[in-house]
């Protein structure tokens, strides 16, 4: 499954949604790429879905907490096991996830943690590249499109850079070992102009 990653996007939000579109936004607003394009709505992140890894091919399987390595960040998108979809179709789905001593994490991102796993949304909140690399002297997920970093212990929050909100985070629960969405993103996922 490709995985672009669209970093030259001054004052743009892009966005894959079977084929790419670019949408021009007015200086400093949110544009909510869902409320651009309703049909999208179907393809948001469901409570029940387990998650899956961004580039598997073949079956997916869903993933378990014990198949995330602490420090190792892994890109997932939705999962909807009944049907049997993986809920690709917009990269706005997809979602970072990582494995974290629950010590470790404030009390807001603990309680939306499952397994010592978080996930956030994959796609940075200043111009909408993906957001993947972690550092782990500063404990921060860094965008190298224009270096914001995020903690992701303290429920996603700014360190630095040029970002103006938090990482959305996604709620999680456990099936077993498998991850299971919990809930909504705590706000949409996407670029905000700066
Ligand atoms: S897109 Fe600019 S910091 Fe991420």
């Amino acid at each position: 499954m490709p995985s672009r990653n669209p970093c030259s996007c001054n004052g743009e939000i892009p966005f894959d949604a079977g084929r790419r579109k670019v949408i021009q936004i007015g200086a400093a607003g949110f544009v909510s790429p869902w409320a651009l394009a309703p049909s999208l709505a179907l393809a948001k992140p469901m409570v029940g879905d387990r998650l899956v890894e961004d580039d598997a091919e073949g079956t997916p399987a869903p993933l378990r907490a014990s198949d995330l390595r602490p420090g190792k960040p892994l890109l997932a998108f939705p999962f909807d096991a009944i049907k049997g979809e993986v809920r690709s179709d917009s990269r706005l789905n997809k979602i970072v996830l990582m494995r974290f001593a629950e010590a470790d994490m404030n009390a807001e991102t603990r309680a939306r943690s499952a397994g010592g796993v978080v996930a956030f949304s994959a796609i940075c909140t200043h111009q909408g590249c993906d957001v993947k690399t972690w550092l782990p002297k500063e404990q921060a997920l860094v965008c190298f499109c224009h270096s914001t970093k995020f903690l992701l212990l303290e429920g996603g929050s700014v360190a630095s850079g040029p970002a103006l909100r938090s990482l959305p985070s996604l709620p999680l629960s456990l099936d077993g070992d498998q991850l299971v969405i919990a809930g909504p993103f705590s706000a949409p996922a996407g670029g905000t102009t700066a």
